[in-house]
């Protein structure tokens, strides 16, 4: 009878498969120390994303694109800058393809983040539920909190990271001069554009 030893077999592997599955779960799980912590790391990541959304919607309704170009180069980083020091911890935004070559790329454990946000939004995940966080152990034995939550690309954020035949000629030249090795386009509503990161000491 060859039947019972291969069905030992698989369920052994189940069986084990399950376990590392079970002990990844419970390595991941926040003491009450930790989960106030991911609030409180969660609600920076917020006001990022919301205060810069809101600067860049009335750009765009009053200048229009082409000046609202200029509210990201310098919002971004300056709201950024300011939760920071506010804060006590390091925000910044990541893209899967990246625009502003100086601080737009994701380093080790932001790819892994992203790399996660991709295999969960095409499992389904709300887009908005997306975020990832891990607490580490630096090399001079202090703790810190990696955090990622995802940026998907909306609507309105075609006019400057769509094909690039979509977007209007003088804006394109704009963002050309301005960043001239840009990958930042060819994006379309609902894909990963990429994450708000922030380290923060325990
Ligand atoms: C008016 C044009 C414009 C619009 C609209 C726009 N962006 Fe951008 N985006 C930029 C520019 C310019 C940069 C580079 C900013 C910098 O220098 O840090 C940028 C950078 C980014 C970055 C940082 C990573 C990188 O590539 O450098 C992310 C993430 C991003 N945009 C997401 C979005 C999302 C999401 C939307 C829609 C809600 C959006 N953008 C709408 C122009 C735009």
């Amino acid at each position: 009878m060859k039947k019972p030893p291969l069905l030992t077999a698989s369920l052994y592997l189940v069986a084990h498969c399950m376990l590392v599955h079970v002990s990844a779960i419970a390595d991941t799980t926040p003491s009450n120390l930790e989960s106030t912590t991911i609030d409180s790391t969660r609600s920076i990541a917020s006001q990022l994303l919301n205060t810069l959304g809101q600067k860049l919607k009335t750009a765009m309704s009053t200048d229009g694109p082409a000046s609202a170009v200029s509210v990201c180069k310098e919002a971004a980083p300056a709201i950024a800058n300011s939760l920071s020091a506010e804060h006590g911890v390091q925000i910044t935004r990541v893209g899967t393809r990246v625009r502003n070559q100086k601080m737009g790329h994701a380093n080790a454990w932001q790819k892994e983040a992203l790399t996660q946000f991709e295999e969960r939004l095409a499992l389904g995940e709300k887009p908005t539920d997306l975020e990832y966080w891990k607490v580490v152990e630096t090399t001079n034995g202090k703790r810190e909190l990696h955090y990622a939550k995802a940026i998907v690309t909306q609507p309105q954020c075609l006019t400057c990271h769509g094909q690039t035949q979509d977007i209007p000629a003088a804006l394109a030249e704009k963002i050309r001069l301005e960043y001239p090795n840009d990958q930042a386009t060819g994006y379309s509503a609902g894909k990963l554009r990429g994450a708000v990161v922030i380290t923060k000491p325990m």
